[in-house]
This record gives C-alpha cells, structure tokens and sequence, in this order.
C-alpha cells in the first residue's frame, strides 16, 4: 500500500498489529449509504462543529460522485528520512436521522444512517510534550491545556488512555459541514477515538469505540443522545435506543435519499436546550409529541423491513409535522420539502437537531432521487444522494 505524504509517496505496511487491517468485513457495513452519493457543489464540506457555516454554492460545478473506501481504525508504518514512525488512521462516518431526532434524547427510537462521507483522523506520537490536534479545513491548531473546544474534546478522548502513553499529535480531514445535522462533531470523536486506539493498540468494537467517543460528543453538546456517535462508527441503517444495544435494521431495498442544506446552520446544543425548556414548561404537550414519533419509528422499521418506501415516505411527513410543532422547522425547510415532494419526493422532512441544517426527502428510486436532487440545488448550497441500505 502506497499514501502519499509531504507531496512524496512513501510505503507503508498497512493494518491493525502493523500487518493486517483489523476487522476487514466492517468494509460492506462501511460502504452501505455510499453507493450513489453526489455533491451539488465543489464547496468544501467541511465547517467548524461549534461555529457551522453553511457550505458556498458553485452551481455550475458538475456534481461528483464519492465513494469512501471502509476505513477501520488501522496502524501504518511511514518512512520519514531514515526512520520509521507508526501512524494511525481511522475514519468516522456522518449519518442522517430518518425519524426520531430529539424523542431519542429522552429514550425514545431513532431509524438512522450513516454516510459514506465523514472525517478521517490521522494520529502519531507528537514530537514535543503536548497534545495536539489540527483541524485542516479550518487552520486550527489546539493544545490540550487551552480552552479551545477541539483541545477540550482531545483531552476528554485521552484521560480514558493509558496514563503512561506518550503525546500525541492528531489532525482531521472534515468531509461534513459542521451544524447541518449531519453529525459532524461525532464523526471527528470516532475518527479521533479510533486513530488514537490504534496507535495504543486499544481493541474496541465499533459500536464500543462509538459508546467511547461520547466523552468527545459531551463537550460540544450538553445532552447528546449517543445516535450521532453510533452510527458514525457503525454505520448502515439502525434503530438507535439511548443506553441499549444499536440494533441493525436490514433495508428490503436501497432507501434513495436527496440531503438538501437549508443553508442555515444551527447549534444542536442550543436546539436541544430549547426543547428541553419546552419540555419543562409543557411537559404533557411534548412527550405526547415524542409519543407519537416513537409510534413513527417503530413503524417506519417495519417500512423499511418490507421495502415499503410509500409508507415509509409518509412516515417522513408525519415526523416532519410534529417536529414543526415543536418549533423546530423553519421557512427554508419548508420550501425545500415542498419543492421535494412537488418533485415526486415520497415524503420529505428535516433531519438532525433542525431549525436549520439539512433536509431530506425520500425518492421512488436513484433516478428520481438525482432529479429531485437538481430541482433542491437552485434553492440549497449542498445537496447529496445518498443509497441508505445498499
Ligand atoms: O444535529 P445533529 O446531527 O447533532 O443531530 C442531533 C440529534 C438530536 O436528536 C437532536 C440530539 C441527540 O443527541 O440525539
């Protein structure tokens, strides 16, 4: 295996133990949702999990098709001049809420999916005495001991590390715009997670590496759920329950899926705090709400299941109107999934925290997915097709 490094190809013996990738059949669960995935744009993905800022639109750029390659924690092997330094990698995926978002919070099912696109992290022993972590889309650098949330979030990961480990220097390649409700910042806790187990040779399942990173998840959102973090190591398509095993659902079909970016971003932090003040104040209103939801979920697995994508599509609807009834939908998620369903989308509805981010809608097939794809990229800077189940 071959990577190229300061502009200079170097070899590399690549896998878990320096030899062989670990877990190798993690390769198809990696690759499920990635199987048609397009930009509408040649924007960067990448945006700051704590200070998003939607993608910039190049609507005359072609779109691309991406194929992320599985990605399993794993231990390299670069020659650097005449000496040989271990390096770690490991990738972790972005994912999409089909239904579910914010009940989860409070124990109740989310159906999500995970993306082939997400953050790789790289992680070596540091040169000097301090931790670090560099955040190449945007220039950060941070050191563990400032009050820079990357640093925060870097120390969180390293306190559950062998005390006597030696420093560490990490970077991440973000693929993901940052506040869309894509998952940004727990893709970067499990990438960082899973390149900082390899290079200690810390043996974890995914679902565990998953679990892990919520030290990570914790200091950019005061109450996470755990969903993000679990489908950005395990990926596929899940039925998510706070404190209970991710249990795998099996797609009858490919769900064809069209992500739109409202161009809003937003702090889920600051949603699900909002919530939680609804909560406090109408607690009957809002758990009836989650109520009903749960009901969607359990019901859009067996849509799934049966490869009923009509049900499943107005189980989407269903979902999207009780999320606005919580406030959480906003004008611009309106109109995209109006234009969606105008498009012949199945059922179209907002996906993350919301009250900004992306949308996503719910196509008959792939082709129909790309034309209602086209149509929501005259109204939003990024949009994607994604095979959820493939
Ligand atoms: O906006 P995102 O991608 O972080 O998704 C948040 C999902 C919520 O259900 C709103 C919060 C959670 O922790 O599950």
């Amino acid at each position: 295996m071959r990577v190229e490094e300061s502009r200079r190809e170097v070899e590399v013996t690549s896998g878990h133990d320096a030899t062989t990738p670990r877990a190798p059949h993690r390769a198809t669960c990696e690759t499920q949702v990635e199987a048609s995935l397009r930009r509408g744009t040649s924007a960067s993905l990448g945006g700051h999990p704590d200070h998003a800022a939607p993608p910039t639109a190049h609507p005359h750029e072609a779109p691309a098709r991406h194929t992320i390659a599985a990605s399993s924690p794993r231990l390299v092997t670069v020659r650097r001049g005449s000496c040989y330094a271990p390096r770690a990698m490991a990738f972790g995926r972005g994912k999409v809420i089909l239904l579910g978002e914010h009940g989860v919070v409070y124990g109740h099912p989310a159906l999500a999916a995970g993306l082939g696109v997400g953050v790789h992290a790289t992680a070596r022993v540091s040169e000097s005495q301090d931790d670090v972590i560099v955040a190449r889309p945007w220039g950060v650098t941070a050191r563990v001991g400032s009050d820079e949330p990357l640093a925060l979030g870097l120390q969180a990961i390293l306190e559950g590390m062998p005390s006597d480990r030696q420093s560490v220097h990490v970077e991440v390649d973000v693929d993901l715009p940052g506040g869309a409700g894509l998952g940004c910042s727990a893709a970067i806790g499990v990438a960082v997670t899973g390149a900082l187990d390899a290079l200690f040779s810390i043996e974890r399942t995914d679902e565990e590496r998953g679990d892990y990173s919520l030290r990570w998840e914790r200091v950019f959102h005061g109450n996470p759920s755990g969903v993000d973090n679990a489908m950005a190591a395990v990926g596929g398509v899940a039925l998510f329950r706070r404190g209970q095993p991710l249990q795998t659902v099996r797609a009858k079909k490919p769900l064809p899926l069209v992500i739109a970016h409202s161009g809003e971003s937003s702090s889920t932090k600051e949603i699900v705090a909002m919530v939680a003040r609804q909560r406090e104040a109408e607690t009957q209103r809002v758990d009836e709400a989650f109520e009903a939801i749960a009901a969607l979920v359990n019901n859009a697995k067996l849509a799934v299941e049966a490869g009923d994508l009509k049900a499943l599509g107005q189980l989407f609807d269903l979902n999207q109107m009780l999320l606005a009834g919580l406030m959480l939908s906003t004008e611009k998620i309106e109109e995209l999934c109006r234009v969606a369903r105008e498009e012949g989308a199945l059922g179209a509805k907002l996906t993350g925290a919301g009250a900004g981010g992306c949308m996503i809608a719910l196509a008959k097939d792939e082709a129909d997915a790309e034309r209602i794809r086209e149509a929501l990229a005259k109204r939003s800077p990024l949009t994607l097709v994604a095979m959820a189940g493939a």
